[in-house]
Order: C-alpha cells, then structure tokens, then sequence
C-alpha cells in the first residue's frame, strides 16, 4: 500500500510544476483556511477532489483546498514536497485565499509519512496536519510540535492496521492524563468500518486493493464521516472550537478507546505490568485439564523478557499437599520485525512461547486428581481463537462470524531439544484460505531423566487472534 521505500534517486526538478487541484471554498471570507491534500502513493491526485470537497460540505468555515499534482512517477516524496506546498500556497493566494490564512497540511497513506518531516520544520507557518491512513514514525505524539489528527478506518489492512494504530492512541491516553485537551488537538481516530480506500475516490490501485479490507460501508457514506472529523480538528484552530466539534472529537476519543479495549485488555494478559503472564497460567490450566476441582494447583507465572533468557527458566512443580501443588511456569512474547515501522502484514506478537508442565506429570503427582482429556498446544490455540472472537468489538465479532476465513490448526510440530524449541517459532501461514497454524512443542514423558514432565508450547498469541479477527481473517472476502 505504499510505504515502499522512497527511491533514493529522485531526479532533481529545477521546475516546480504548476499543476494543482484548487478547491475554492463556495462563500470566502468566514474565517478562511487552507488546507493541502498529499496523495498516497501510486493514487492519483485527482483522486482526492472527493475527500477535498467532503471536508468543505462539512465545515462551516470557508476552506481553500489544494491538492498538488506532479509527484514524480505518481510518487509523494520529502524532495518535491516543499516546493510543491509553496507553489500550492501562491497559487491559493492568487485564486483570492488570504495571506494571513491559518495552513493545515494533511497527507494520506506515503502521503501521510511524507508530510511529517516537512510539517516539523514549518511548525511556526502551519496551523496543524491532519494524517489520513498513516501515522506519525518516530516521532512522539506527545512533542510533535502542532495539532495533529490521525484518522484511520478500522478497515485498513495495510500499514495502519488497529493493531499498529492501537500504539498512537497509547500515545494520546498518556498525553490525556496531562492535559485534557490532548483528544481536541492530537486527536487519534479509528472509524468504524473505513478502509484504506475510502480516503479516496475512484480506481484502487493494487498495492491498496492487495492489503485493504472491503467494507459495507459505501464511499460516500465513509467520506462523510471523513469529513466530520476533518472539520471538526479544523474547528479547534480555524472555527472557533465550537461545542459540536468538541463533542464529536471526545465521542470519537471513547468509541476509539472502546474499540480497542480488547487489545489492550489481551495484551496485558500476555505480559503484565508484574512481569506476569495470566494467558500462559490460563493456558498451563487448559492444559492441565483437571476435573471438579479435584486437586489445586497454585500457579506462579513469570513473564521473562526474552527467548534467550525463558530457555535458562525451569519449571518447579512442588506437591503441598494429597490435594494440592505450587506451580512455577515461564513465558515470553515475541514480535515480527518491523524495523522501518512499515510492515503492511501482522502487526501483534507473533508468539507466545511457554513452558508448561504436563498433565501427565500432575496426575502422577497427585493421584487422586480427576483429569479430562490429554490436551496439544494445538487446542490451546483453539481456545485462544475463540476467546479473541468473544473479546472482539461487536461489529468486528458480527463481520467475523459472517465472512471471516477460518483457521486450520496442524499437529504440534516437536522440536528435537530445547535449544530448538527456543529457536523455531510458531508457523503462521497466511494464505487465500485462511491462517494455517502450527505450534512448536516440546513434551518429555513424567519419568524422564532430562526435564520429565515438560509440556512447552510456541502459542499463537491472543492479541495475534484478535488482529487475525479484526483484520487478517477477512481479507479478499465480500462485504
Ligand atoms: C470564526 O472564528 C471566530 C473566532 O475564533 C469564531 O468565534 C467563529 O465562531 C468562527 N466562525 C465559524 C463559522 O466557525
Ligand atoms: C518449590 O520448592 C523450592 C524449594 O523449597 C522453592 O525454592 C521454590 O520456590 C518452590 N516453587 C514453587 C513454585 O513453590
């Protein structure tokens, strides 16, 4: 979807183009504003006249809209950019904009990563910038010098997933603790059924087509959301904040928080702030299997900070009692590489890698247990899924049942020794069908002399079933 990255050669233009699209405002004169629209990439300019002309039917102040043309190779880039702004800006001036007009910048997708080294340096001539399908990279929200809207559909497959966008709006419930008017200004909105797509109007190209998620959303629908919001973030500098606009950007700041409980609710289960894992005890317990409650196990769950260290942690098992036991158990969650915070594929922890004990060494311990069935790491993944399909937001738990591809789960692959076990990583294959997973195991029989009773499992991560649910499991399905 176009954060591939920006060719390094660009040639270098001694002419700045003068094509623009220039959306004048219908009535000017009310509190006058421009507003420049950057294009992804590989979209065509013209394609954001659309998005130009919600933004002005849903403001109530007069708005210059102008969307440069003449990004080389359908291109935005940080070298053209400048050049093309300021001709933007001269052009508005001559079509009768004002000089003194408050300027916001605003890019979609590439467009979004393009615009925000630029907006930095004229932070003291720009009113703010408004980021479409896109989110700021390595830069702090909190010390990002000027307003600032993300605005991102719950749709998008690519870049901007939930589950990536899911780290900015932490951003801004820091930023809301200091100062409550963080969601006006640095407001961080996910829309309820917009894509990627919605932002624009016309022919999808296919880096977008390849990641985005179709919706039951209708375009001109999603673009008066668009526009609200666009105009309501405008207001807090342009239109005098009216109560409105508040309201819609605080409303926006819970819906958003809403959506996105459930992540952050799965994320702590994998690894808390005590350095505990409740998902690892919960999966030692599914495992376990017992029955009635016929014996009670006491479980300790230590959340460890890497792969490397998790191989050095041991289990201990310590019977208390003909009825009860002490249990130590280890985790640690791994995350795809994404060095470039650009990857357009899965975004939570790839894996949840646990050492359990097994049932089998239970019941030789505490005989008298009642036990159910012998359970793999394979249908703790099972359990997972279906705990995230519960977890889910109630529209992304409807639009699962309804078009979501459905998982298929291999015999737990075992790994030959531990050092193996720490090293292979639970396999996710993504494909056309669905999501095939297979975890990496480990299991010694309770008498063994090396680590007898081990039960260890590469999971599938509960935040990873989530996304899947939200996102993953509902690409190239209909709406
Ligand atoms: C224009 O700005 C003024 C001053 O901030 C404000 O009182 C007024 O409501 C604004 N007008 C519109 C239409 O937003
Ligand atoms: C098991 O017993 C050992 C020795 O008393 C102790 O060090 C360890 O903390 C105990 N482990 C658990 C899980 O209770």
């Amino acid at each position: 979807m176009g954060f591939r990255a920006i060719p390094l050669l660009l040639p270098l233009l001694a002419v700045v183009s003068d094509a623009l699209i220039l959306l004048p405002p219908e009535t000017p004169g009310v509190n006058d504003t421009a507003l420049i629209i950057v294009q992804g990439a590989d979209v065509y300019p013209e394609q954001y006249r659309a998005l130009g002309l919600a933004i002005q039917s849903a403001t109530s102040i007069s708005l210059w809209v102008a969307i440069p043309e003449g990004f080389v190779g359908n291109y935005p880039n940080p070298v053209q950019l400048p050049g093309l702004a300021t001709d933007a800006l001269a052009q508005l001036a001559d079509a009768g904009m004002p000089v003194d007009a408050p300027v916001f910048l605003s890019g979609h997708s590439l467009g979004g990563i393009v615009v925000q080294g630029y907006a930095e340096e004229q932070a003291d001539t720009l009113a703010g910038l408004l980021i479409f399908g896109s989110y700021l990279t390595d830069r702090p929200l909190a010390t990002f010098p000027m307003p600032v809207l993300h605005l991102v559909g719950t749709l998008d497959g690519g870049q901007a997933r939930p589950t990536r966008m899911s780290e900015t709006y932490s951003e801004l419930v820091a930023l809301q603790a200091e100062d409550d008017s963080a969601n006006l200004l640095k407001p961080v909105i996910l829309l309820e059924a917009v894509n990627h797509a919605h932002f624009f109007s016309g022919e999808i190209p296919p880096t977008v087509a390849a990641n985005d998620i179709l919706s039951e959303l209708d375009a001109d629908e999603a673009r008066v959301l668009i526009g609200a919001r666009c105009a309501a973030f405008l207001a807090m500098k342009s239109g005098g904040a009216d109560e409105a606009s508040r309201r819609l950007l605080v409303d926006d700041y819970s819906a958003t928080g809403e959506y996105l409980a459930p992540l952050y609710d799965l994320q702590e289960q994998e690894a808390d702030s005590d350095d505990r894992s409740p998902w690892a005890e919960k999966a030692q317990r599914y495992m376990f299997n017992v029955l009635d409650e016929s014996v009670t196990v006491d479980i300790q769950s230590y959340h460890i900070a890497s792969l490397s260290e998790l191989e050095h942690e041991h289990n201990q098992l310590n019977i208390t009692g003909d009825l009860t036991a002490d249990l130590s158990i280890f985790s640690s969650v791994e995350f795809p590489l994404d060095p470039v915070d650009a990857a357009p594929g899965p975004h939570a922890s790839s894996e949840l890698a646990v050492k359990m004990v097994s049932q089998e060494l239970l019941a030789a311990k505490l005989p008298v247990g009642q036990f159910g069935d012998v359970r793999s790491c394979a249908d703790v993944n099972q359990m997972t899924l279906a705990a995230a399909v519960e977890a889910a937001p109630p529209a992304a738990f409807e639009r699962y049942q309804r078009r979501g591809l459905p998982v298929t789960y291999l015999e737990d692959h075992q790994a030959g020794a531990g050092p193996l076990w720490v090293q292979e990583r639970l396999r996710l294959h993504y494909n056309e069908d669905g999501l095939e997973i297979q975890s990496v195991a480990i299991k010694t029989a309770p008498d063994s002399i090396f680590y007898g009773g081990s039960n260890y499992c590469k999971l599938l991560s509960p935040t990873r079933a989530l996304e899947y649910v939200l996102i993953d499991s509902l690409k190239g399905t209909q709406p």
